[in-house]
């Protein structure tokens, strides 16, 4: 596999790629994707075949604006518009009724279709010269860590994709939010790069929230409880208790590493990652930082939760999902 720095001449290559039906890494400013010519069923099979995403699990459409938007929705109410209109490109990706032309491959078999506009400049220039839509899960093995950089979907996947094209470390750090607008009142699915509030003060209305219940029916693989995870067990909580547990863990001989929110612990001994005690910041961070502790053979990484406010929801949600032990 070649990464290749963005250009106009690997714009061309990587065009040509989807074209013939190639998977390529793509970056974007939440996460990387992998993606493939959405109108191209076999192209976009090879994206779950390759991720080991089961194949009921849609995946979103990338479109270069809300121009594009009737192109693969219908029955589009005002709210999506209104919402294309303030965050797109960005961080946002819109649950609607799918047009009858979309694969059953993007959509799981679903009525609905997924629609997001990235805002990043190698994203958009790769989707205008294609002209077509990019659908494109984050460039992960299905469960694990999502990837920041060029670098990580190497990490992932070897030299299976022909081009990943190098568009820097991305700037949001964690995917996009989801809104369901398919049936019934406005619905944070998945809280991300686009804040509940900036939604809630645009459309003048309380989103709906997803309830567990309705996972079976509406399928967003990133509300899996176990999903985002490095290999290394991940033990969260709150920090005096994860100081604490990490402490104990590291005088019983564990090889241990500690994920501070904010300045580093005073526990002498312990591998520590100290992030921002900031929300943006800190999700431009966290999945490098659990990407590389995973590559340093701890039995466990610790991590201390940030502060349960609004402004931390979106990372909240996927260190939530990402542990493997939640201690109280
Ligand atoms: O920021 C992002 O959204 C990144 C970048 C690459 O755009 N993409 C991303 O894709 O996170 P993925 O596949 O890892 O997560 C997309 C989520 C999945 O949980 C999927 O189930 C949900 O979106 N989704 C896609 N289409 C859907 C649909 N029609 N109905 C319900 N959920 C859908
Ligand atoms: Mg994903």
């Amino acid at each position: 596999m070649s990464v290749l720095p963005v250009s106009p001449a690997h714009i061309d290559l990587a065009v040509a790629a989807l074209r013939d039906g190639q998977l390529i890494g793509m970056p974007t400013e939440t996460v990387y994707g992998l993606a493939a010519d959405a109108d191209n069923p076999a192209a976009v099979r090879a994206i779950f075949a390759l991720k080991g995403r089961p194949a009921d699990h849609p995946v979103i459409v990338h479109i270069a604006g809300a121009q594009q938007l009737d192109q693969w929705a219908q029955e589009i109410p005002d709210a999506a518009w209104r919402l294309a209109e303030a965050f797109w490109p960005g961080p946002l990706t819109l649950i609607l009724p799918r047009q009858p032309h979309v694969p059953d491959a993007v959509t799981g078999g679903q009525d609905t279709v997924g629609l997001r506009a990235p805002s990043h400049p190698a994203a958009q220039a790769l989707l205008q010269q294609f002209g077509g839509g990019l659908a494109a899960p984050s460039a992960n093995r299905f469960g694990h860590v999502s990837p920041t950089t060029a670098q990580h979907v190497h990490d992932e996947f070897g030299d299976a994709l022909p081009i990943v094209l190098d568009g820097g470390a991305c700037d949001v750090g964690v995917e996009s939010t989801i809104v369901g607008l398919a049936a019934g009142a406005p619905t944070l699915l998945r809280p991300g790069g686009i804040s509940r509030e900036a939604i809630q003060d645009l459309l003048g209305l309380q989103l709906q929230h997803h309830k567990k219940a309705d996972t079976a029916k509406v399928r967003v693989s990133g509300l899996l409880d176990s999903h985002y995870s490095p290999r290394t067990p991940l033990i969260t909580g709150a920090p005096e208790r994860v100081n604490d547990q990490a402490r104990l863990a590291f005088e019983r001989g564990e090889r241990v590493a500690l994920i501070t929110c904010g300045p580093a612990a005073p526990t002498r001994g312990i591998d520590q990652a100290a992030l921002a005690a900031e929300p943006a910041e800190y999700a431009r961070q966290i999945y490098d930082t659990l990407r590389q502790l995973d590559r340093g053979h701890y039995q466990a990484i610790y991590l201390q939760l940030p502060p349960a406010t609004p402004a931390w929801l979106a990372v909240h949600d996927r260190l939530h999902r990402a542990a493997h032990t939640r201690l109280g």
